[in-house]
């Protein structure tokens, strides 16, 4: 084993790592004997920022004590609740002011993106997915497609790696559209692939739909938090995120939304305008604030992507992501891009010379991944969950994906240097112990 890594390189690693102290505020799991897990598994579910019991239990205190009155009158008010995260979500996704904002889950957001972006017209009437998109997406598009009389199977059209390979090419998505571009409505890709890690250029899939006439929505759960994001100026038409991975919001956190400005500021407000060409599914809180309780029959948008919140915030599914999304403003995006990089090449570096009895199937480039590496487990088959089983028997916290990978993500937020040498030394005894 070389020098650069043993434990003591590892343990000098996260000596000298400016972000160390950011672990102490979260929660780690622990085993019966009460021993820190490694928890590897920020790409499934962010642990608890500690902060974030207090800010809960703030607004159950602020419920018991005021009441109704809370939505004025709590320490952060309740109506605009939802605010509090607007500058974090912002920055995170580089969004303009304005283009992003925390309501619903991610499915039911990317409904209502659909509702409004997914206008198919004659012969441009296809959406293009990936193969083997997260089951979620692919139900959602295919009953957004059945929902307007058409039929999913011939309008998806779900493009799949090169023949033999797990990773699509940006080239390959260009070639796409080049070739069916002028009968696709509507291009819906992931920023982050959830299965193999691979971060996919998003201003570049963005040019190549607009290229071809098509609008461009990203779904960025296993991205946010995770990869830097540049969503205005890549142009992105609008994307979709959840929180609970690495925005650590809580499960069933409040998820997110971002519509580029060219699309809330285009049409009259009261026509349920901004979308293609002027459709949005409305209600209440997505109605303009000043006048949203003189409760007017006529719907007054409020301006930017606000004018797509339906229902008033889930504030105890809200409260979290303040304090994470705190600690990342703190943290700042370029250290924790930086220790990311770092952390997951250090995980490759163990872990590329067990070949061939896994193989990593994330891009070893660490431009073209976040921290997830996704491992195949080679051998006979039902020996990756073989090996799954025997690393959480080690106290190894990661997940599995059927039927032969296992997904493994350092967060630079939490995880340390020793955690991933601690997996990577559990990884290759198991190996050997299956073999
Ligand atoms: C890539 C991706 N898309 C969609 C979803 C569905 O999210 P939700 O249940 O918040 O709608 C998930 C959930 O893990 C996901 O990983």
């Amino acid at each position: 084993m070389s020098t650069e890594h043993t434990l003591a390189a590892a343990q000098a690693r996260d000596a000298h790592d400016p972000l160390a102290a950011c672990r102490a505020r979260f929660a780690l799991p622990r085993d019966a004997r009460g021993e820190p897990l490694v928890y590897l598994c920020g790409h499934s579910l962010g642990l608890l920022p500690l902060a974030a019991r207090a800010l809960v239990n703030e607004e159950l205190d602020e419920w018991a004590r005021l009441g109704v009155q809370g939505h004025e009158h709590a320490r952060r008010p309740w109506i605009p609740y939802h605010e509090n995260l607007t500058a974090g979500l912002a920055t995170l996704t580089g969004a303009d002011p304005g283009e992003a904002v925390a309501m619903n889950s991610l499915t039911v957001n990317l409904h209502l993106m659909l509702a409004s972006f997914y206008r198919p017209q004659g012969p441009r009437r296809r959406i293009l997915i990936e193969a083997g998109a997260f089951s979620s997406d692919r139900h959602a598009v295919t009953s957004q497609i059945a929902w307007r009389g058409l039929d999913p199977e011939d309008t998806l059209i779900e493009l799949a790696p090169p023949p033999g390979e797990d990773l699509v090419p940006e080239e390959a998505i260009e070639a796409c559209l080049a070739r069916r571009g002028a009968e696709i409505a509507l291009v819906l890709w992931p920023g982050v692939q959830f299965r193999t890690g691979q971060v996919f250029d998003i201003a570049r899939i963005a040019r190549a739909a607009h290229q071809h006439g098509c609008i461009a929505g990203f779904d960025l759960a296993h991205s946010i938090g995770n990869v830097p994001l540049a969503l205005h100026a890549a142009n992105a038409d609008f994307a979709v995120w959840c929180s609970y991975k690495y925005l650590n919001g809580g499960p069933g956190a409040i998820g997110g939304c971002f519509v580029h400005q060219r699309h809330s500021s285009a049409q009259p407000r009261t026509r349920h305008g901004g979308a293609l060409p002027g459709v949005r599914l409305a209600g209440w809180w997505g109605h303009e604030e000043p006048t949203r309780f003189h409760m007017p029959p006529q719907f007054e948008a409020a301006a930017g992507v606000a004018g797509w919140q339906i229902s008033n915030p889930p504030i105890l599914a809200a409260a979290p992501l303040i304090a994470s999304l705190a600690i990342f403003t703190e943290a700042g995006l370029p250290r924790l891009r930086a220790k990311s990089v770092a952390l997951t090449d250090f995980l490759d570096g163990l872990i590329r010379p067990l070949a061939p009895a896994l193989h990593i199937l994330t891009p070893a480039d660490s431009a073209r991944r976040g921290c997830q590496l996704s491992l195949r487990i080679g051998g006979s088959p039902g020996r990756g969950k073989q090996v799954f089983a025997a690393l959480s028997a080690r106290g190894m916290v990661c997940d599995w994906r059927a039927p032969d990978i296992i997904r493994v993500a350092p967060v630079p937020l939490y995880n340390r240097f020793e955690d991933v040498w601690r997996f990577a030394q559990a990884l290759a005894q198991v190996l050997q112990e299956t073999s």
